[in-house]
């Protein structure tokens, strides 16, 4: 029993878990089909969206679920889940990169919203992901827990650059994605309320 425990409870385990939608993205690298580079943006587009938004569903888990033990598992690994979110991510710019070669900063592509978009939200991700290590974790100390608020200005924009593709398109498939945080959100919002007004009266 110990031994399945332990090999749950192992971080190795885990990026294993994360690691697995990106199986089927290799394999489809290797194919002859012309448009595979093209295909490929979208799962990798979705996993980083989808783990962002799993990690950033966490704290409010947490308060919801009091003393249930999965979102506290989960709170042990978010770091690693922030992390997969940047490492998709950063596939996902390299495959759009290499499938708009120079016309991904010509021609006013970089001027659409839904790509400009894209770009900041992954610029937000970039000091996010290389201050994960506990090295910096020590090194920044209270100021660390700032820098990874920006991380909702990254969500936003997500929000925005999904829902924006194809001419608002995206809506759709956007809003089943974020429904579950904003709800989370709302529900975090309301119980701080709650606790700042009973400190109060
Ligand atoms: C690096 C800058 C980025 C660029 C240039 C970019 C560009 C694109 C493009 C061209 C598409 C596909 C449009 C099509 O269907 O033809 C796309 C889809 C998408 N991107 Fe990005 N993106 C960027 C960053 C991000 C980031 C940081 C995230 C999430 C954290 C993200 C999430 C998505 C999602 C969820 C989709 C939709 C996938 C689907 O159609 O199912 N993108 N992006």
């Amino acid at each position: 029993m110990s031994s399945i425990k332990t090999f749950f409870n192992s971080p190795y385990t885990f990026w294993a878990i994360l690691t697995l939608p990106a199986i089927p993205l290799v394999l489809g690298l290797s194919s002859d089909d012309p448009e595979a580079i093209k295909a490929l943006l979208h799962p990798t587009g979705e996993f980083a969206a989808r783990f962002m938004i799993i990690a950033m569903m966490i704290t409010p888990l947490m308060m919801l679920l009091k003393g249930w033990r999965g979102p506290r598992w989960l709170m042990k690994r978010r770091r690693y889940l922030g992390v997969a979110a940047f490492a998709y991510a950063f596939a996902h710019a390299i495959l759009y990169l290499i499938d708009e070669g120079a016309v991904a900063f010509t021609g006013g592509e970089i001027s659409k919203f839904y790509i400009w978009t894209g770009w900041i939200a992954f610029l937000i991700f970039v000091p996010l992901a290389v201050t994960s290590t506990d090295g910096w974790v020590r090194k920044l100390g209270p100021r660390w827990k700032t820098l990874q608020r920006f991380i909702y200005g990254a969500a936003v924009l997500t929000l925005l650059h999904w829902a924006a593709l194809h001419e608002w398109g995206g809506v759709g498939a956007a809003m089943v994605h974020f429904v579950p945080l904003i709800a989370l959100e709302a529900y975090r919002l309301g119980y701080n309320l709650r606790r700042q007004r009973s400190r109060v009266v």
